[in-house]
């Protein structure tokens, strides 16, 4: 990523003007997630995909740069997020797959680029037929977490879906917000912690500030873990 603009900005280099911005940054964030209900009604193509804008159009930059073969995603929901990354692939024209998994089975979708698989993310079941996708594939792989965003879950979603991203491509893990916004504060524990302990004991992956700072406001703090190893 490009180096940040704003950094250099003479605005920044005061440091009362310096807080300022950051408070007003809040305040907007803040202002944001309360007039879009926390993104629960944005759509795509019509489609419900529940996620901030902003980060969305990041996560289409990444995948038009990358060009995954395959993205994993844990959470399908409404199947929104899946639709998204699908009819990016056929606007892109390439080969890419995905294969979603949610509990619960809220839509009826279909889209012959998508896999949808029911069951719980980190049971072995579920865990093994992904797996087995990710192995029949050459190319790219993008992992995107976005299911039960509890510390133990996320953990538990990291150490087996993770190793799954290839190098140069990332593991997204959504909504480290759980853990710096008030208002989210009952989820607690959220990824964050589960971010932390994973990319220390695991010096493949490095947080990629630039992407998670994109936009300076995001649901997904220390969130893009790329693979570099
Ligand atoms: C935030 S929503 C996903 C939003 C979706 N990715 C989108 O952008 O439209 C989280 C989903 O995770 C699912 N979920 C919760 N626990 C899960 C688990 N253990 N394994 C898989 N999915 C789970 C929920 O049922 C819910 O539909």
């Amino acid at each position: 990523m490009a180096e940040n603009p704003l950094e250099k900005h003479w605005l920044m280099s005061n440091p009362l003007l310096r807080v300022i911005r950051k408070v007003a940054a809040r305040i907007y964030y803040d202002t944001l997630i309360r007039k879009t209900q926390t993104f629960g009604d944005v759509t795509w193509l019509g489609k419900p995909v529940w996620q901030n804008v902003q980060d969305l159009w990041t996560l289409q930059e990444i995948i038009c740069q990358i060009k995954p073969s395959l993205i994993i995603e844990c959470g399908t929901n409404r199947g929104g997020s899946s639709f998204f990354f699908a009819t990016l692939f056929d606007l892109m024209g390439t080969d890419g797959k995905i294969v979603t998994v949610d509990v619960e089975k809220l839509h009826d979708m279909s889209h012959p680029r998508i896999t949808y698989l029911l069951g719980s993310s980190t049971s072995d079941e579920i865990y093994h037929q992904i797996k087995a996708m990710a192995d029949g594939v050459k190319g790219p792989i993008l992992v995107m977490l976005d299911s039960d965003h509890s510390q133990k879950h996320v953990a538990g979603e990291l150490e087996r879906y993770a190793p799954l991203a290839t190098v140069g491509s990332y593991c997204f893990v959504q909504d480290g917000c759980i853990d710096t916004e008030f208002m989210y504060r009952k989820a607690r524990p959220g990824p964050l912690p589960a971010i932390e302990e994973y990319v220390a004991a695991h010096p493949e992956f490095q947080v990629d500030h630039a992407l998670c700072e994109r936009f300076v406001v995001t649901h997904h703090p220390l969130g893009w873990l790329k693979r570099v190893a």
